[in-house]
């Protein structure tokens, strides 16, 4: 029963068919087919604005395309320490962009600490050209401790963009589950908020291989075609990853497979809040769990998989997916309540 992490979950059939069908014959290369052709204009009535999409085939390769446009070499990215973008990307964001400086700022349950964040940039430029140019703000939506940027939250970044004139990014690995979470429509969240590029994931809730780099500011396109092309992610076929974007969008397929893996995640946490610790609010598909090490054993004997969250020996990370089995979680719950007892 593997709760370690949704890209260990498998595709999810109907893109899988997508994949089938997009299969038959000839069609041009390099995002001149049919079903790359289609998608600019999915994105552009999912998020009811205009946009440019860039199918991609990692969220690596979205992130640190993203800090590219948004920063000159010389530019700064703020974003949170423990994010993907500084600790998961073996220096990809900065490798892109020939230099960009990544500054990790702390804060509670996975996000950035917004007073910490203007006080850092209220402090900067003393240096002048000392200094890297303050140019882009980071955000991973939901984060990588399984919460959520609320509206508030979202509008004071807007206001920290705004008045520090940066340009703001989200990290939209997990983007479906934050949608589903918060249950807004998905332009409320991002461009209606002053975002100027998402990293639309779409691989950990059903698709393989699948991401989208979306800008909303026409000010930053600037030369991203070549900038895929020279970080080697310009894909040949890329009719493959865009017939599965549109399947995902398709019927709203990408929210119900998040609600199901978002739901999933607040059963367990509803059946064991009142008796376990958990490490950060349960907002999204992931939980953090404090358990005795005795019990951490046990699970792993009974074949339950997860990891054990890097820096301690007594918290596990739980990823509920668009494939959990109900089944699986409630046997999770109840040998938990079982060894604990
Ligand atoms: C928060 C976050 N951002 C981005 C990614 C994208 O990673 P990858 O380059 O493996 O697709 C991940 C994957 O684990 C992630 O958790």
């Amino acid at each position: 029963m593997n709760f370690r992490s949704d890209n260990e979950a498998p595709v999810n059939p109907i893109i899988m068919q997508a994949i089938i069908d997009a299969n038959q014959g000839y069609d041009e290369s390099y995002g001149y087919d049919k079903y790359s052709e289609a998608l600019t204009e999915e994105f552009k009535q999912l998020f009811g604005c205009w946009c440019e999409v860039i199918p991609l085939a990692t969220g690596t390769a979205a992130n640190s395309l993203a800090i590219a446009l948004a920063a000159p070499p010389y530019g700064s990215a703020f974003c949170f320490h423990r994010s993907h973008l500084n600790a998961d990307e073996c220096g990809a964001p900065e490798f892109f962009s020939d230099g960009v400086k990544l500054i990790g700022i702390d804060g509670e349950n996975g996000k950035i600490d917004l007073d910490k964040l203007e006080n850092t940039l209220a402090n900067s430029g003393v240096h002048g050209e000392h200094e890297c140019l303050p140019s882009v703000i980071s955000i991973t939506q939901s984060t990588e401790a399984g919460t959520i940027y609320s509206s508030e939250e979202m509008d004071r970044l807007l206001e920290i963009k705004n008045k520090y004139g940066l340009y703001l990014h989200i990290d939209g690995a997990r983007i479906a589950n934050a949608v589903a979470a918060l249950n807004q429509p998905i332009a409320e969240m991002t461009w209606k908020k002053g975002v100027d590029l998402l990293s639309f994931g779409a691989t950990k809730n059903g698709a393989m291989m699948a991401e989208a780099l979306v800008i909303f500011n026409p000010k930053i396109i600037g030369d991203i075609k070549r900038r895929r092309k020279r970080a080697g992610h310009l894909i040949s076929k890329m009719r493959y990853v865009s017939a599965q974007l549109l399947a995902y969008l398709k019927d709203h397929l990408w929210l119900k497979l998040a609600n199901h893996a978002n739901s999933q995640a607040q059963y367990f946490y509803e059946s064991l809040k009142n008796s376990h610790k958990f490490v950060y609010p349960v907002q999204a598909n992931e939980a953090f769990l404090q358990l005795p090490i005795s019990v951490i054993s046990e699970l792993r004997v009974k074949g339950f998989e997860f990891h054990i969250w890097p820096g301690s020996n007594d918290i596990i990370r739980l990823v509920f997916s668009h494939s959990t089995k109900k089944d699986d979680v409630t046997n999770l719950i109840e040998t938990i309540v079982n060894l604990c007892k």
